[in-house]
């Protein structure tokens, strides 16, 4: 059907000329990303492909395949838009921890045929430089016009797998803060905890990881990126029972991050340009809550959670945070504050008792991390269908199960290119 010497020099002429899409305002967009494999947990066990395709016809075929190795996956797709499992594991996958810094391919590429002809070609990809990279198309979105990945509960992530029970309905990301960052995530939601006297991360009153650690990562990823990062710190699950141990904690803060946090007046207003324009890349949202009050320091984040416990839900409220801001936005009366929509599932007790008595017989199926997996797919193809217009941060449970970040990136392009109008 079609030569794989036409693919491998398909390929290196993107390498050296970039890709030179006709048409930037095209929708079309292929993206892959991850789902577990047999028994394993892990997310990172398979490769996902999602496709949106304008002027798709029945026929045309996706094509998965490796840049030095012999493997092929074909997947003929019967309408314009979905996603398909392959079964192929990314073990070929090529990082250089050299260049862990900018964007890199992994060796693995999927391209859409019509007819042995490639439409389009997409590559298994980090984004750590994405923001920067696309600067002179960007430039002049502000934080509150931008489409900003972000993760939910970000430092609730464990390597042990398989998870225990505990983590079922703990653990929200499979790596660490840097990985997510070099993922491509820009907004971080951090709950700082005081245990035995020491900071950390904490999901509800479980500790997950030292704040130390977290904060490494991120001065890491700015010293050595041009990257935009807001972090949440919110919620406060433990330890922070007096007033002045949040005094403390401003305190360390501004230490810690001297050099990199940026204080602004009305920062949701402020382009990336004129962001780039001084060294401080960090931005802070900081909201408590004491004897009944609510405290917020810096850039207020209107965080938008639905406590939804199916899909369903999720989809309705999703529908509900995306069309309220359209409203918003026509009456220019918008972009108050920078929003973030919380796009996943959340367990009540009932429902945790329930999946934990179904685990201990071998059934579970409700830990965070199944959820997720489930519901990855569907919020990329709801941000990718309807809502590319309005989304400002969504943040998500298991990154690697979604395509939203690469929604995100070219949805940033799009705003700044093409007719928003309608
Ligand atoms: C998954 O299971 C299938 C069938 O048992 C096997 O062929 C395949 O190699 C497994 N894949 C991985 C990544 O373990
Ligand atoms: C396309 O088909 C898949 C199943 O192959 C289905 O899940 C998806 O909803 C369909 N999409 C549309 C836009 O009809
Ligand atoms: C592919 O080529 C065949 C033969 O030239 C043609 O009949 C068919 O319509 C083409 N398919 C598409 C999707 O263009
Ligand atoms: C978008 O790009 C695809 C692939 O190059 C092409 O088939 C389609 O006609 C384009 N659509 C528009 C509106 O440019
Ligand atoms: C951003 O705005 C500046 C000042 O108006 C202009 O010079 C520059 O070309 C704009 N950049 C883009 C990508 O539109
Ligand atoms: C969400 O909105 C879309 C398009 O407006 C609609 O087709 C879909 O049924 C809605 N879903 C829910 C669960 O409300």
């Amino acid at each position: 059907m079609f030569k794989l010497n036409n693919i491998i020099s398909a390929v290196i002429f993107i390498k050296i000329f970039g890709n030179s899409s006709a048409n930037e305002c095209n929708t079309s967009q292929i993206i892959l990303s991850y789902a577990p494999i047999n028994d394993s947990q892990e997310i990172r066990g398979q490769i996902v492909i999602y496709w949106f395709l304008e002027d798709f016809k029945l026929g045309d075929s996706l094509v998965l395949y490796h840049d030095t190795k012999d493997l092929f996956f074909t997947y003929f797709p019967k309408n314009s838009s979905g996603f398909v499992k392959t079964g192929i594991a990314p073990v070929d996958a090529r990082y250089s921890l050299e260049s862990m810094y900018i964007d890199q391919c992994t060796g693995y590429h999927v391209a859409w045929l019509r007819n042995s002809t490639e439409l389009m070609l997409t590559c298994l990809s980090s984004h750590a430089n994405w923001m920067y990279d696309n600067r002179k198309i960007i430039e002049n979105l502000t934080l509150a016009e931008l489409f900003i990945p972000g993760t939910h509960n970000s430092g609730s992530y464990r390597y042990e797998l398989p998870p225990t029970i505990l983590d079922r309905y703990t653990v929200t990301q499979e790596k660490s803060v840097m990985d997510q960052l070099l993922t491509g995530i820009r907004y971080l939601d951090i709950r700082p905890c005081i245990v035995d006297n020491k900071y950390w991360v904490c999901h509800g009153l479980f500790a997950m990881q030292p704040l130390d650690d977290i904060f490494k990562d991120i001065k890491d990823f700015l010293d050595n990126t041009m990257e935009i990062v807001i972090i949440n710190f919110k919620e406060f699950p433990q330890g922070f029972e007096i007033l002045e141990s949040h005094l403390n904690f401003l305190n360390y803060l501004l230490d810690e991050f001297e050099g990199y946090f940026l204080e602004t007046f009305q920062i949701h207003q402020k382009t990336l340009g004129e962001i780039w324009k001084s060294d401080n890349r960090l931005i802070f949202s900081y909201v408590s809550e004491f004897e009944g009050k609510i405290y917020r320091y810096w850039t207020p984040v209107n965080q938008q959670w639905g406590d939804v416990k199916n899909v369903a839900k999720l989809e309705s409220f999703v529908n509900e945070s995306e069309s309220a801001a359209k409203l918003e936005s026509n009456r220019e009366f918008s972009k108050m504050n920078l929003r973030a929509v919380m796009a996943e599932i959340t367990l009540d007790s009932s429902m945790i008792i329930v999946d934990a008595a179904l685990f201990y017989f071998g059934r579970g199926e409700k830990s965070l991390r199944e959820l997720a997996v489930q519901t990855g797919p569907l919020v990329t193809m709801w941000y990718k269908k309807r809502h590319f217009k309005t989304a400002n941060i969504v943040a998500v449970d298991f990154i690697d199960a979604t395509g939203i970040i690469e929604v995100a990136i070219w949805s940033n392009i799009y705003r700044a290119k093409c007719d928003m109008s309608n």
